[in-house]
């Protein structure tokens, strides 16, 4: 059985006020969940939220990183430096980074290695647009996007990786995807991985978490289905009590 995994990814959102009592509050209502729990806190953040979380079992996450290890790249953060932070968990590839601020598969594919080879866990993103789905190209897409993504990572490195399938028309738009339109992904996402980038046991082994608009109303249907193993959250991973719920779905 695969362990449910669920990650709140805050984006650009808080103060550093704000950061501090909801990782807080996080750390409390979710104390003793089955799932794993993470957060992905703005970088200004980190330090603040690891003081709040230290001592509960909520992963330090950050939402992105830059994959050389130190020098001139202005605006750029480290592996490293998110250690320091005590960041565990690195999210690659979110559609945001993709598709507002331009990464591509190659790049994305640079960051993934690099949190491997820096010891972290890594969450890779992956989705279609409403346009591709439309034309019928969810599964190429995706089966595109963990090839790249997933280039030079070893099956024993799969281990710390989890995929994230995020249909971008989903994503902050109040749209989820139904469940049996997600599981189908999910069962693709899962099929790729065994028949045609690693084996069938790295694939029985990962997990695949669903985002896009996930609510505490719409959690447990999603959840259930047999290849979705938890779910990134935006919008709802900034009301605590909203997040605990979702969690508890998952648990
Ligand atoms: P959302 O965001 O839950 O606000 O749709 C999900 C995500 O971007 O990870």
């Amino acid at each position: 059985m695969r362990t449910p995994t669920v990650g709140g990814n805050w984006k650009m959102n808080t103060t550093a006020a704000s950061a501090r009592s909801l990782a807080a509050e996080v750390a409390a209502s979710c104390k003793g969940s089955k799932a794993e729990v993470s957060v992905f806190v703005p970088f200004p953040y980190l330090a603040i939220a690891a003081e709040a979380l230290a001592g509960s079992a909520i992963k330090l996450g950050a939402q992105d990183a830059y994959h050389q290890p130190d020098g001139a790249f202005t605006g750029e953060v480290s592996l490293t430096m998110l250690k320091d932070c005590s960041v565990s968990t690195l999210l690659v590839g979110h559609s945001e980074r993709r598709h507002v601020i331009g990464e591509s598969d190659s790049l994305i594919n640079a960051k993934v290695l690099a949190g491997l080879e820096a010891g972290l866990e890594v969450v890779l993103c992956v989705g279609e647009t409403l346009d591709q789905r439309e034309r019928g190209q969810t599964d190429a897409i995706n089966a595109g996007q963990l090839a790249l993504g997933l280039a030079g990572v070893s099956a024993e490195q799969m281990s710390r990786v989890t995929v994230a399938y995020e249909p971008v028309w989903a994503i902050g738009t109040g749209k989820t995807a139904s469940a049996q339109d997600a599981q189908n992904a999910h069962k693709a996402i899962r099929a790729m991985v065994a028949d045609v980038l690693f084996a069938g046991q790295v694939a029985q082994g990962l997990r695949i978490q669903y985002g896009g608009s996930v609510k505490p109303a719409n959690a447990a249907e999603l959840f259930g289905q047999p290849d979705i193993d938890g779910g990134l959250i935006g919008g709802a991973s900034l009301k605590a009590a909203d997040f605990a719920a979702i969690v508890a779905a998952a648990s």
